[in-house]
């Protein structure tokens, strides 16, 4: 069994600040998506690394990839992406040659996920699950909201979801190939994951530990947490 990994990496970041594209930002040094590939190709069950790179970027990102030491035993290609998260991973599922029956999707932006955690998603899916997310308990209670009509309004709440049966949800998701494909082609509403796509075809979707460096650097704050993690490790 062959397994690839499609890493999406052709969102703006907007919430990160005005600069680059999210996952060109530099970490220590070294850009983010740089990080992210190396992460999942640490793997050794990883043999292609397809990375999704912002719509007129493909050349740059070729380049950075070439710039960088990356593991000899596994391949990459760069295809460029879409206008939303889902449409870049397509592109990137699309340019998956025959060979690989198992996918995983990792954002760009989780580049400190640990092996040990894409080892344990590869392998749950190896044992059959169709689809297979990492993910953590939550510290903060959660609140359904009206969201405001206008900025700045309070917003009522609607709902408190018991904390105990609520799960973070991180990546790399692990998916069989041909449910992951079936999933793109059917299911055409906005969805914040993949595994959220299997879900609405019906199939089941199971949960394995995540890992605290697994957060996805979303915000200013998120980038001075990444390199202090970067910096403890090389202790
Ligand atoms: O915006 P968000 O943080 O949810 O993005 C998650 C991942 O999806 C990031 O790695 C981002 O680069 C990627 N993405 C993409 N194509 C888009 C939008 C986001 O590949 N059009």
């Amino acid at each position: 069994i062959r397994t690839a990994a499609v890493i999406p990496a052709a969102g703006r970041g907007v919430r990160l600040g005005p600069g680059a594209p999210k996952a060109l930002r530099a970490l220590n040094g070294t850009p983010m998506l740089i990080h992210a590939v190396r992460a999942l190709a640490a793997s050794r069950a990883v043999s292609l690394v397809v990375v999704v790179a912002p719509p007129d970027g493909a050349g740059e990102v070729k380049s950075l990839l070439d710039a960088h030491a990356l593991p000899e035993r596994t391949d990459f290609l760069v295809v460029p992406g879409g206008e939303s998260r889902q449409e870049s991973v397509k592109l990137g599922l699309d340019a998956l040659p025959a060979a690989y029956d198992i996918v995983l999707v990792h954002d760009a932006a989780r580049p400190l996920v640990p092996v040990d955690t894409v080892d344990a998603v590869i392998e749950a899916v190896r044992e059959g699950a169709p689809a297979v997310v990492p993910a953590l308990p939550l510290a903060d209670t959660v609140k359904e909201v009206e969201p405001a009509a206008a900025a700045g309004e309070p917003e009522p709440v609607v709902a408190t979801p018991e904390r105990a049966r609520l799960r973070a949800v991180q990546t790399p998701q692990g998916f069989d190939r041909a449910t992951l494909v079936r999933a793109h082609e059917t299911v055409t509403d906005n969805v914040t994951d993949d595994a959220s796509m299997v879900e609405q075809l019906g199939e089941t979707v199971v949960v394995v530990p995540g890992h605290e460096e697994a957060f996805k650097v979303t915000r200013p704050l998120d980038l001075v947490l990444a390199e202090a993690v970067l910096a403890r490790r090389r202790l």
